[in-house]
């Protein structure tokens, strides 16, 4: 079998569609995975998923790539803290935040600790998707490790994390500002009215087409002047074409619908 009938069968086991991640990363990731699991090509690596429900898990989580800690790149934090949240909030009492490929929470949970210093944790409502099960029910879990809490005010961790064997769990009070649902962002409907969408570090994988795709659903899932709020390395060229403007770097506002 070739790369491309893997990729059908992928498809069929796991519902994650590889063509529109970007190819030579991808192929060279998976190529490099089977070889780790000691198999002799496509064929041996696809009966191995099919028999053992572990590797299989291990393989979505694999190519999901699930990197992420509390507060990634601090500085971006601080511009949604002082300039986005305030703008967003000119009008409205509360409003409609989502953590789009939220991996194991630690995006929406920074969200939510950042907007508890401008609304009580009873008017923040956020939702937080991703494609990979194993990560949300970690995220619902909410159980880190020192390592990830880097970057985290000490002021958040006292007020929203309670020490615990080997880390740190997030209090109840603050997982329930938090929705967690399976979502891929290649197939899945958008859900609409959003005032916030936070998408950071997943674009990156996606070919150009796929890219172009999610913006313009990003557009429609936005209110009007809504903001999408990306990834470091994932400034949007042409940003106009898919209705949005740059506010600040790496913040897009929804200027029109497309
Ligand atoms: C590198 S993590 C980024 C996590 C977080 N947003 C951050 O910036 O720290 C990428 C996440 O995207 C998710 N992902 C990959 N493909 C996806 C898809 N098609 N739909 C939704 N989520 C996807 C992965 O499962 C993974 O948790």
């Amino acid at each position: 079998m070739n790369y491309e009938g893997f990729k059908a069968q992928v498809l069929t086991l796991t519902g994650i569609n590889l063509s529109a991640y970007k190819e030579n990363q991808m192929k060279r990731r998976i190529d490099a995975l089977i070889k780790k699991n000691l198999c002799n090509g496509y064929d041996e690596y696809l009966a191995k998923l099919r028999a053992d429900k572990k590797s299989l898990e291990d393989f979505v989580a694999y190519l999901t790539i699930n990197v992420t800690e509390f507060f990634r790149n601090p500085s971006q934090w601080e511009v949604l803290e002082k300039q986005i949240f305030p703008l967003l909030l000119e009008k409205k009492r509360t409003i409609k935040i989502w953590s789009a490929a939220c991996s194991t929470g630690d995006e929406p949970y920074s969200i939510a600790m950042t907007l508890s210093k401008l609304l009580p944790l009873s008017q923040i409502q956020i939702l937080a998707t991703d494609i990979d099960k194993e990560v949300l029910a970690k995220a619902q879990e909410g159980f880190y490790m020192s390592r990830n809490l880097t970057n985290l005010p000490k002021s958040f961790q006292d007020k929203y994390m309670v020490p615990v064997e080997g880390g740190y769990k997030i209090t109840d009070e603050l997982k329930r500002c938090i929705t967690f649902k399976q979502h891929n962002l290649l197939k899945d409907p958008y859900p609409t009215g959003m005032d916030l969408i936070v998408c950071r570090n997943v674009l990156i994988y996606f070919t150009e087409e796929a890219k172009k795709d999610i913006y313009t659903r990003f557009n429609k899932a936005l209110v009007d002047q809504g903001i999408l709020f990306v990834g470091s390395t994932e400034q949007i060229i042409m940003c106009q074409e898919f209705g949005f403007e740059p506010n600040k770097i790496f913040f897009y506002q929804k200027t029109k619908t497309v």
